[in-house]
């Protein structure tokens, strides 16, 4: 089977490669994002093989069915960019890779979590240049702090782990609470969380309950001093009423790896060419902002696992089509 895969790095096509030896899989790498324009890339394959960041709305779709594409392997846990009810009507069948590693994405969080309020990136900037002071340096002890999760699914109950570990007290928010978890958290309401978390983390998928999830309303909930991080996704949050409340010092700082416009800027360089996303733009001009380009997921651990899930769901040995 001809697979094209769209939005294909360096870094996942030598995984892909390797992993790829024994199946019977021909795959084409892209190295553009799947849209309109680019869609007739797949002509002449079977199957495409998509990220996060690739469109997959209803006219996409359409161009793909009619190109005979008749499989769309997802190489993420996430399929908010996928209109599941066109794929459906089209006949085409959607996999995704429901668990890579929970590992990387909660410890990536966790990083981001440590580097700001410690400010490592910004000591390591100074020390680089023979700055040896340490104004403006002070962080917090995480130990005794509480922390917030929002959905504690794989990431979120791994996340909550590692937080117990650094000594916090975690409350959570899910509709549908974790009833095994061998860990001591406590269920709230969002109010609660809000009010309550010196550090809150954001673990829920993006859909019609947590589109703007974190808004004005939220923000205004949230103590002062609290930071937020961001490693779901990026329409979780309202950019704007983030903004606001950085500027405003309604809320400590943010940690994001997610970013609701990132399609089309994430994953490129865009150092020479500059970008026109100006909200973008004024998130980095904060000095209590840790941006990273969605890239949670990244470890060899879960490179390898995207990519063998990727091939069984190809080859449909593995997990049930999405639809
Ligand atoms: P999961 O499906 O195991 O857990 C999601 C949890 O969120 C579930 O327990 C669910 O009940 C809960 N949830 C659903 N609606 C909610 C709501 N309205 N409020 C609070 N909780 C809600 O998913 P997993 O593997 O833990 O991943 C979580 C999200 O992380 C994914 O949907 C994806 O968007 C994001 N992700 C980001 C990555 C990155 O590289 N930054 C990599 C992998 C996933």
């Amino acid at each position: 089977m001809k697979v094209a895969f769209f939005s294909a790095k360096k870094y996942e096509v030598e995984i892909f490669k390797q992993s790829n030896q024994k199946s019977s899989l021909e795959f084409h790498f892209f190295e553009s994002r799947l849209t309109e324009q680019t869609a007739q890339l797949a002509k002449g394959h079977h199957a495409v093989c998509c990220f996060v960041n690739d469109v997959l709305d209803a006219p996409v779709l359409r161009i793909l069915a009619d190109l005979n594409i008749k499989y769309i392997a997802l190489r993420c846990a996430g399929y908010n960019n996928i209109d599941l009810n066109a794929a459906q009507n089209l006949g085409l069948q959607v996999f995704r890779v429901p668990e890579y590693s929970p590992y990387a994405v909660a410890e990536h969080a966790t990083a981001l979590l440590l580097t700001l309020n410690r400010k490592i990136h910004r000591a390591h900037n100074r020390v680089r240049e023979l700055n040896f002071a340490l104004d403006g340096l002070v962080g917090f002890d995480l130990h005794g702090k509480t922390v917030g999760v929002i959905g504690t699914g794989k990431i979120g109950r791994v996340f909550a782990t590692i937080m117990k570990g650094f000594g916090c007290r975690v409350l959570a928010f899910d509709p549908h609470p974790n009833t095994d978890l061998k860990i001591d958290i406590e269920y709230v309401t969002l109010n609660e969380i809000y009010r309550n978390s010196d550090v809150l983390s954001l673990h829920c998928p993006l859909n019609e309950h947590t589109r703007y999830l974190l808004n004005e309303q939220a923000f205004g909930q949230m103590k002062r001093n609290a930071i937020l991080i961001n490693t779901g996704r990026g329409a979780i949050i309202d950019t704007k009423a983030l903004i606001n409340a950085l500027k405003t010092h309604q809320i400590g700082g943010a940690c994001l790896d997610v970013y609701e416009e990132e399609e089309g800027i994430f994953f490129n360089d865009q150092s020479i060419e500059g970008i026109e996303d100006d909200i973008l733009a004024r998130l980095t001009t904060f000095p209590n902002v840790l941006i990273t380009s969605h890239q949670a997921f990244l470890t060899k651990e879960a490179l390898a696992n995207i990519a063998t899930t990727t091939i069984q769901n190809l080859e449909r040995t593995q997990i049930p089509a999405l639809v």
